[in-house]
């Protein structure tokens, strides 16, 4: 039998991992205590999605358990053992902000949760493949030090630059910057899950993540920008814009593409091996260009408001140069860019809020 295992999977990235895997193998095991409420709040909730894979797919087993819980994650490892040729490892405490007001419990949940799974990974199945989410906020604020311009509608990075072309590339140094509370949970997850690839020879590839969206994302204010930007411009609810003028840029990668991306990588895998991974030139925005679109998708007029202070260590400017991934893996490319994806969030939106 072929065993996947999602953490996270009943949330934006782990979902739609449990639904292109869930053709790909026998079993499709996912792992969600959905935390995410307990951080966000009853509108980040992502229970409903995990109702909604239990219903729809047959080859899918959810344990509602939590990945901070060693005893507990070990049974299902000894369970499965090596029938487990996938772990994709998305379960996380995703925000910043929230990260500062519990730095135990985030670190515990990105740091702490990550080194499980990777133990018992190399315990029971050390052949399998293993995917870890990781963050570009391990380059901490390093980004807003580039070259920037002040344009019409977004700050933009000078032409002159080397990542003017394709964006901010995998050498920029993770040292010497703020990161955040969160950004350093992340860190520490990041260079173990290399780590576990280089000195125990496992199959493992750390992906940075720009913005990830899609449709099924419980967008709330601390995150999920796009998924919570098209929220209120549906639902006319008021948007605070941090700092920067709204003129921040995000490049945007639709949960599918990513997903896309992490087939690619298990049927090549690589050992220990980091990339970034987004929108790139192909899917950014700015705010205020994210708030036009989401006016133009939806025929609504957004209300939203400035405040003048930006979120600690938010990035002003940050495009994935994916050029390492593509040249790794030359068969993969974008398919959704940021329209398709709003129109999709749009539409998925409207069944549900
Ligand atoms: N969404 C983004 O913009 C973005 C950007 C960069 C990196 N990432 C990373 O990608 C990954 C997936 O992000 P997402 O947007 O799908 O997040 P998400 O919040 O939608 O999904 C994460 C899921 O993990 C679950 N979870 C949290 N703590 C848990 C725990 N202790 N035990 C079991 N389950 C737990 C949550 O309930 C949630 O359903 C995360 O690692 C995140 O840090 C996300």
């Amino acid at each position: 039998m072929s065993v996947a295992i999602i953490t996270g999977s009943a949330g934006l990235i782990g979902s739609e991992a449990v639904e292109f895997f869930a053709s790909k193998f026998d079993k499709v095991v996912g792992i969600d205590n959905n935390m995410r409420q307990y951080f966000f709040g009853e509108e980040a909730s992502t229970d409903w999605n995990k109702v909604r894979l239990e219903n729809s797919i047959s080859n899918y087993e959810h344990h509602p358990m939590d990945i901070r819980d060693y005893a507990a994650a070990e049974k299902v490892f000894q369970k499965y053992g090596s029938d487990i040729q996938l772990i994709v490892h998305t379960a996380a405490q995703p925000s910043h902000d929230w990260a500062a007001k519990e730095p135990l419990t985030d670190f515990h949940v990105n740091a702490t949760g990550t080194l499980n799974l990777l133990e018992l990974t190399r315990l029971h199945a050390p052949k399998a493949v293993f995917i870890f989410t990781s963050t570009n906020k391990v380059y901490g604020d390093n980004p807003n030090y580039l070259p920037l311009e002040e344009k019409e509608t977004r700050w933009e990075i000078s032409e002159q630059h080397p990542y003017y072309t394709h964006g901010i590339d995998e050498h920029l140094s993770l040292d010497h910057t703020k990161h955040s509370v969160f950004g350093s949970s992340k860190v520490a997850a990041d260079i173990m899950a290399q780590e576990y690839g280089r000195y125990f020879q496992m199959n493992i590839g750390v992906f940075r993540g720009g913005c990830l969206t899609g449709p099924r994302h419980s967008g709330a204010q601390l995150h999920g920008f796009l998924a919570y930007l098209m929220k209120c411009a549906l639902t006319k609810k008021p948007y605070t814009i941090f700092g920067y003028k709204g003129k921040q840029v995000r490049d945007n990668i639709h949960s599918r593409d990513l997903v896309e991306l992490f087939w690619h990588f298990y049927q090549a895998p690589r050992q220990g091996e980091a990339y970034n991974v987004g929108g790139g030139r192909f899917s950014n925005c700015s705010m205020l260009e994210g708030i036009q679109l989401c006016e133009q998708i939806t025929s609504n007029k957004m209300q939203y408001s400035y405040s003048e202070t930006n979120r600690i260590g938010d990035h002003i400017w940050y495009i994935s140069d994916m050029s390492k991934f593509r040249k790794h893996y030359p068969g993969w490319t974008w398919k959704y860019n940021l329209e398709d994806t709003l129109t999709q969030m749009f539409e998925e939106m409207k069944k549900r809020v």
